[in-house]
């Protein structure tokens, strides 16, 4: 190496491109100047998909017309459904996760998109409308296959949120559980460079299409320690249910996480590489979750008072504070959210800021081409 470049494990610490998308800092999140508090409390995720890919907010009849873009894109052609007929004996008979589903039903979508190869603006926001569109279809779909039902096709009267929940379950949901999911939605649309959109980045950075970005961002976004975590946070929940019973013992919840303590055990939806005092967007959630968890009754409160005792034994014993993907367990489960689909709604979300991500990388792009320090043996002669 000609000098000496800055490196750190995990790249922590490291600037690693420009982007005029999103800003995650310790005090704020905000997406292209606005604060993520105030786009949660006032505007829909339609509204963020719109910021976040054409990059100012929409006006009325701007909104109207990219509403109108999505509906007409909701359905999926037939490659994706065939596929889809499949993926219920694939996720029973435990060969795959709805995770691997969702990214290979976007694989087939990229055969049949006829911009798949074109990476001009106007073609990548074309895809962007189209994957945005047709993802909750892909999760619809999916889960009404695992449960051996027929499809629920979209409706052209319902909200993005509304229209995922419909679909997944065939019941209009209530308006408090659209705006929860909606909420959900906006906290999840964009986080920088986080793994997943990193690697959507390099990965397009090749001048690869957009579909192939959007795949392995999926792939990025499955493991535990990204958005898989709100998935593995329920999870956690539940294995100290059973573990302790059906009463909130406080000295048995703590009894629970000083083994996992002892253990080293990362506790699932705690821990952030950025937000050292706590995540902006975690707050957001739990509020929103403990109001509906309330309406729904003793359950899902006892649910809400465990995950308070944990988040309060992390934060006193630790100093290590619940990330979003903690209250987002709480919160879909409260909403009667199957958990394998959790991280696939993050992925309903997300793929607005992958696809913003994508345009921006093609639109002013350089390889993405790190060094890396050479750890292993000296030169050697292989006939020595
Ligand atoms: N549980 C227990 N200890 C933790 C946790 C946790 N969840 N997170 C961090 N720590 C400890 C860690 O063991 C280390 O302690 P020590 O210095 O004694 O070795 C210290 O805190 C620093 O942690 P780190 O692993 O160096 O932090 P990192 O920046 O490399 O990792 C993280 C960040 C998110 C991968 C990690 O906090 C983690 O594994 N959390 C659990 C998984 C999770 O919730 N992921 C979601 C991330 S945010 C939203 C998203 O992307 O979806």
């Amino acid at each position: 190496m000609t000098s000496a470049p800055t490196h750190a494990k995990g790249l922590e610490g490291v600037i690693a491109g420009e982007t005029e998308i999103c800003n995650v800092e310790q005090t704020s999140l905000i997406y292209r100047g606005y604060e993520i508090a105030d786009l949660a409390a006032n505007a829909t995720f339609e509204e963020v998909a719109y910021l976040l890919l054409v990059g100012s907010k929409p006006n009325a009849d701007e909104l109207a017309k990219f509403k109108a873009d999505l509906v007409a894109e909701r359905s999926l052609p037939a490659p994706v459904v065939e596929f889809l007929k499949t993926s219920g004996d694939l996720v029973n008979n435990q060969s795959a996760v709805p995770m691997d589903i969702l990214r290979t039903a976007v694989s087939i979508q990229a055969h049949v998109d006829p911009d798949c190869q074109d990476n001009a603006p106007e073609a990548n926001l074309r895809k962007a409308k189209r994957l945005l569109a047709k993802i909750p279809t892909i999760i619809g779909h999916m889960q009404n296959s695992i449960e051996g039902k027929d499809f629920v096709a979209p409706r052209d009267d319902l909200s993005h949120s509304a229209n995922l929940l419909y679909m997944m379950t065939g019941s209009e949901p209530t308006p408090e559980a659209e705006k929860v999911m909606d909420v959900s939605l906006v906290l999840y649309a964009e986080h920088d460079y986080n793994a997943s959109t990193f690697t959507s980045r390099v990965i397009t950075g090749t001048l690869a299409d957009m579909h192939g970005g959007v795949t392995g961002a999926i792939a990025a976004l499955k493991g535990k320690l990204h958005g898989g975590a709100n998935e593995a946070a329920m999870d956690m929940l539940s294995d100290i249910r059973n573990d302790i019973g059906p009463e909130n013992d406080t000295a048995k919840i703590t009894e629970w996480m000083h083994k996992a303590f002892a253990e080293k055990r990362k506790l699932m939806g705690f821990g952030h590489r950025v937000y050292k005092n706590g995540d902006h967007r975690a707050p957001i959630l739990h509020a929103l979750g403990r109001k509906a968890a309330e309406a729904r009754g003793e359950e899902f409160v006892k649910l809400f008072d465990l995950g308070e005792t944990v988040q309060k034994i992390m934060e006193d014993e630790k100093t290590i504070y619940p990330n979003v993907d903690f209250p987002c367990g709480m919160t879909y489960f409260t909403m009667g959210i199957p958990v394998p689909q959790y991280t696939p709604i993050f992925v309903a979300s997300r793929i607005t800021g992958w696809a913003a991500h994508i345009m921006e990388q093609h639109a002013n792009n350089r390889l993405i081409r790190p060094r890396v320090a050479y750890t292993g043996p000296a030169l050697r002669n292989w006939n020595d």
